[in-house]
């Protein structure tokens, strides 16, 4: 298909910080300009109106998950990190691969319980705050929001969650969403497509520490294979499979879900956090609203996703031609259902850029995906959010997130990470 026929969005730059920062607006804008349209300097299509990324989403005979790899593993560190280890991931994989390890890991978090969470959650929280309530200022992205989610993480794998561990977590967690890349196919004039730049010495030292969680996930399982005990980890490994005495998934592929887990669930967390702690402070009245009436914290955090989800898209491939809101998408393209767009349908949500703690229809958003790869940890992401906002309320029942703050964020296609947020009250 020429490049004249495919529709554009003049000025889409999903990495400016504008974007990252906010991307509503120009999202609204393709909403009513281009609601499907392509993205050349990529290589990629943009889907935005809710139906449409609701149809992505959902039907994966025609749009598949086997749409992100992973930059190419150094091959002297094939022996540590084996170059197609991603390619059974959960995100990446659509059935029947995705099914086998899709049952493992739904009735593994069952078994986790993860709705009796909300003490130990609580517990993390006030630990960490009483790291920094003297002080009367923080960063709440660094100091609360990101250990809280690497913490809860550890507690529902059953990983050691010591500080020196939670450290090393949190250094490798970042490192396999940096190293994500879709899958672009070539360019319509048959060049080679653009792959996610990395120098070489930054590639070589991320791998270097997915290495490290790898080779650290392999003696947890050593460990559970001897001893199981009551966690994710062992009833991942456990799983049986379809024949008699057989496992479910093999080793390095419960490493794999592993360490796919940690990053599926921290950064997302920890932005969902910071963002509800952020809208709220640019909000007048909300922080005080909240203190007064905590029931209100639930829909407050729901609103929070709405207003800006915290996983800005996925990748998926056309497995045939296919036609979306009028516009031929050819096979084997790489499609953008852009979540980020959802929560501003104005056919779902009236003046969406509003924030509003009290939307009634804040939760019907499409920001945890839907169908066979709804976020598995959306419960958990949901009652962590509350607590973390509820406890923190309750401690520093002043608390100011000052608006107009400047903020940053790691740039990515799939979850641009919040990096800094200061939070002031005053200290007792
Ligand atoms: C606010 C926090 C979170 C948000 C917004 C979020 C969002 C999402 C979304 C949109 C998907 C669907 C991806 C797709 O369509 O392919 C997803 C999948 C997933 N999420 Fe989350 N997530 C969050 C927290 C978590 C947590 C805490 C965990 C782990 C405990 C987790 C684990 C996963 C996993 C394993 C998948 C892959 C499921 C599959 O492909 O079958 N997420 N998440």
């Amino acid at each position: 298909m020429p490049d004249t026929q495919r529709p554009v969005l003049p000025g889409f730059d999903p990495f400016s910080q504008e974007f990252l920062a906010d991307p509503a607006a120009v999202l609204r804008r393709a909403q009513d300009e281009e609601p499907v349209f392509y993205f050349p300097e990529l290589n990629y299509w943009v889907v935005t109106r809710f139906d449409d990324v609701e149809r992505v989403i959902s039907d994966f005979e025609t749009f598949s998950s086997v749409a992100i790899a992973v930059l190419p593993v150094p091959q002297d560190m094939h022996d540590r990190v084996p170059p197609d280890f991603y390619e059974r991931s959960f995100i990446a994989s659509d059935p029947p691969v995705h099914t086998i390890s899709r049952k493992a890991a739904n009735t593994a978090f069952k078994r986790s319980r993860v709705d009796h969470m909300e003490e130990e959650i609580r517990g993390l929280c006030n630990e960490l705050i009483d790291g920094f309530a003297a002080r009367g200022s923080a960063d709440l992205m660094e100091e609360f929001a990101y250990p809280l989610a690497i913490r809860t993480l550890a507690r529902l794998i059953g990983l050691p969650d010591g500080p020196q561990d939670v450290a090393e977590y949190q250094r490798w967690a970042p490192d396999l969403v940096a190293v994500l890349t879709p899958k672009f196919p070539p360019l319509p004039d048959g060049s080679p497509a653009p792959a996610t730049p990395m120098e070489p010495a930054e590639l070589r030292e991320r791998y270097e520490r997915i290495a490290t969680a790898r080779a650290f996930f392999q003696r947890l399982v050593d460990e559970r294979e001897r001893e199981p005990k009551q966690d994710l980890l062992s009833s991942m490994l456990h799983a049986e499979g379809d024949e008699e005495g057989g496992r479910a998934l093999p080793q390095a592929l419960v490493i794999t879900h592993m360490v796919e887990l940690i990053t599926a669930g921290s950064a997302t967390t920890a932005n969902l956090i910071g963002h509800a702690l952020k809208f709220l402070g640019e909000t007048p009245g909300a922080l005080a609203a909240l203190a007064a009436d905590p029931s209100l914290v639930d829909n407050a955090v729901e609103e929070a996703l709405r207003r800006r989800a915290s996983t800005f898209g996925i990748f998926r491939k056309a497995t045939r031609d296919v036609e979306i809101r009028g516009v031929m998408i050819p096979e084997g393209s790489l499609i953008w259902a852009a979540y980020a767009a959802t929560g501003h349908d104005p056919d779902r949500f009236t003046d969406s850029e509003r924030f509003d703690i009290h939307r009634p229809n804040a939760g019907q958003h499409l920001n945890f995906g839907k169908g066979r790869h709804f976020c598995m940890g959306a419960p958990l992401a949901r009652l962590e959010s509350a607590t973390a906002v509820r406890t923190l309320l309750e401690r520093l029942p002043d608390l100011d997130v000052p608006a107009g703050q400047e903020v940053e964020y790691a740039p990515s296609l799939i979850v641009p990470e919040l990096l800094h947020l200061e939070g002031r009250w005053s200290a007792a």
